[in-house]
């Protein structure tokens, strides 16, 4: 049955069990349909879709990213940066192809692309009571395999994964920062943050504490900052050089 769109965007949460039965192609056809109609820079669909059904494949991926939502999944979408159609296009039209893909506006510009398909599919899976998690591990835990096992060719890189199916699980509502932190009006807030920020640290604390399923004793901060320093470790310019993106200064 539908989800209305209220629900779909404020009723989400990750999930990441889901039932072994496959997702339904009428499914399927919207969150498609809803991913080549995002919005995207210039209109220029910076992005394409690998949508991953095959059980060796996703195995694969499970190996590579320790990932188990991409195993259990019925389907795995990889969100990737492209600009190896328009590259396809102007060679074969004989126009000479500017260096944007060595450029940091040209990074940012197909991320977003392929992020904001991601979005449009997580929300068309939502409308129709489909399970979905995002899969960063897809960008960073083994950049150079995963091009590998599915053919990924030269100006294309993973953005992120997402794994649908139907859920196994409803876990409680992870708190969000408040409306006071995140909107601001007219101008970036000047006043003194610390104290809502403080707040809501203890909020992430007591949600770990006390959430159904696993619990834990992190905070917000700490948890956060732990994987910026796991993160420090991650080398995606030299993937993003690799791939084709010159980048330069
Ligand atoms: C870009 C991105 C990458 C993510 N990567 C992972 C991941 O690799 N594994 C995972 O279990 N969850 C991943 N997540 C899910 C987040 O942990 C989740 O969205 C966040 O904790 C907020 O919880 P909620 O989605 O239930 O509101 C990712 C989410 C985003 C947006």
């Amino acid at each position: 049955m539908d989800k209305n769109v209220k629900d779909s965007l404020l009723q989400r949460r990750s999930i990441r069990r889901y039932e072994r039965e496959s997702i339904s192609e009428n499914d399927m056809a919207l969150i498609h349909e809803a991913i080549r109609n995002t919005p995207t820079s210039y209109n220029g669909q910076q992005f394409s879709v690998i949508d991953i059904d095959d059980r060796e494949t996703k195995e694969k991926l499970y190996e590579l990213t320790g990932q188990k939502q991409i195993k259990t999944c019925s389907r795995f979408l990889l969100f990737c940066m492209d600009y190896n159609k328009i590259t396809r296009l102007a060679e074969a039209k004989g126009i000479v192809m500017p260096t944007f893909t060595g450029t940091m506006d040209g990074i940012i510009v197909g991320i977003v692309d392929a992020s904001l398909a991601m979005m449009s599919a997580v929300t068309a899976a939502e409308s129709r009571g489909l399970g979905t998690c995002c899969i960063g591990y897809a960008r960073t835990a083994a950049p150079e395999a995963i091009a590998e096992l599915l053919g990924l060719p030269l100006k294309t890189f993973a953005v992120c994964g997402l794994a649908i199916g139907i859920p196994r699980e409803l876990p409680d509502l992870k708190p969000k920062q408040p409306k006071s932190l995140v909107i601001h009006r007219n101008r970036y807030r000047n006043d003194d943050l610390t104290g809502e920020l403080l707040d809501y640290d203890a909020a992430i604390h007591r949600y770990n504490a006390t959430r159904s399923g696993a619990t834990s004793d992190n905070d917000w901060c700490a948890h956060i900052i732990d994987y910026y320093r796991q993160a420090m470790d991650y080398t995606m310019l030299d993937t993003l050089i690799r791939h084709g993106f010159n980048i330069t200064r």
